[in-house]
């Protein structure tokens, strides 16, 4: 299933963009699941205290234990308490690593006086050996994994320019509506700047439209602004009520089952197209 060792170039993603609502988590969770189920392994890294891509990949919050009672660790493990980063896998055979709400003190942590580097925390623990939850003897990220998609919180926190600064590219998700576009010039801006400052080989990957309508005269100008200002991937994502429902966990809440939009009716949704689309597009890049 998995593509030969030999051939595995690893590639740390960040997906972010300031707002909320852009379609980061869904980005994350779809594209990964497109790109493994080409036969890549791929894991997927939740960094947002809303644990939203982390319940969607079938994550248990209550495995996390209490503040009292630790159970199993998380990214606020690795990110606040320099443990390694712990890799877990789930039924369709995407490895990922979970959030927590305790991922909301990662800030103070990070800006404390003990943190002598605090916005390679997350770079550095890359090199440490991975604390492998799957069962699999994974033991160093460089024969572990094909890509690396990590989420983001919807904002430029420490914890987001951490990811910015491990990542060796950047997707930036935005909605095709006026307000989004607005928010979308603020955040290239603050990613170029970190870019210039603290990870100067950072890749712009591209800008993906996210919700589409194409009905709306609206979205046809403003893709056709954008396309125009710079690098947006030829591949646009459909709004559809498929992509909520199929985030909807009621309909199978059980632990380690995947809610990515392949394992919702069978995969039959104009979304599911439009990511088998990015994910050929995506892949293109490294001539694969
Ligand atoms: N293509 C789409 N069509 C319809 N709804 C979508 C689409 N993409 C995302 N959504 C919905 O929009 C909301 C925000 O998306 P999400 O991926 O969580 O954004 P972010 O992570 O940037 O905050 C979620 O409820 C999600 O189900
Ligand atoms: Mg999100």
């Amino acid at each position: 299933m998995s593509k030969k060792k030999e051939t595995r170039l690893r590639h740390i993603v960040a997906v972010s963009n300031n707002k909320g609502g852009a379609g980061k988590t869904t980005t994350v969770l779809n594209l990964a699941s497109a790109i493994m189920r080409r036969g890549y392994r791929v894991l997927v890294i939740d960094t947002d205290p809303q644990c939203n891509l982390s319940l969607s990949v079938g994550w248990d919050t209550q495995r996390e234990g209490t503040r009292t009672e630790p159970g199993e660790p998380t990214i606020f493990n690795a990110i606040c308490l320099g443990q390694n980063i712990p890799v877990y896998r789930n039924d369709i055979g995407l490895y990922y690593t979970p959030s927590s709400p305790r991922m909301e003190d990662a800030d103070v942590h990070l800006n404390s006086a003990d943190v002598t580097d605090p916005v390679r925390v997350l770079k550095s623990l890359f090199a440490e050996p991975i604390d492998d939850h799957t069962g699999e003897g994974l033991t160093e990220w460089e024969s572990s994994f094909d890509f690396i998609f990590i989420d983001t919180q919807p904002a430029m926190s420490r914890v987001t320019v951490n990811v910015i600064c491990a990542a060796d590219g950047i997707i930036i998700p935005v909605e095709l509506e006026p307000l989004a576009v607005d928010g979308y010039v603020k955040t290239i801006g603050k990613i170029l700047k970190i870019k210039k400052v603290s990870n100067p080989t950072l890749q712009i990957h591209g800008v993906l439209l996210t919700k589409k309508d194409a009905r709306l005269n609206s979205a046809k100008s403003l893709e056709e602004m954008l396309r125009e200002e710079g690098d947006v991937f030829q591949t646009t994502i459909s709004r559809t009520n498929d992509v909520p429902s199929s985030q909807d966990r009621d309909f199978d809440p059980q632990p380690g089952v995947c809610h990515d939009i392949f394992s919702y009716r069978h995969g039959r949704s104009r979304a599911a197209e439009d990511f088998i689309l990015l994910a050929t597009e995506y892949l293109k890049r490294w001539g694969k």
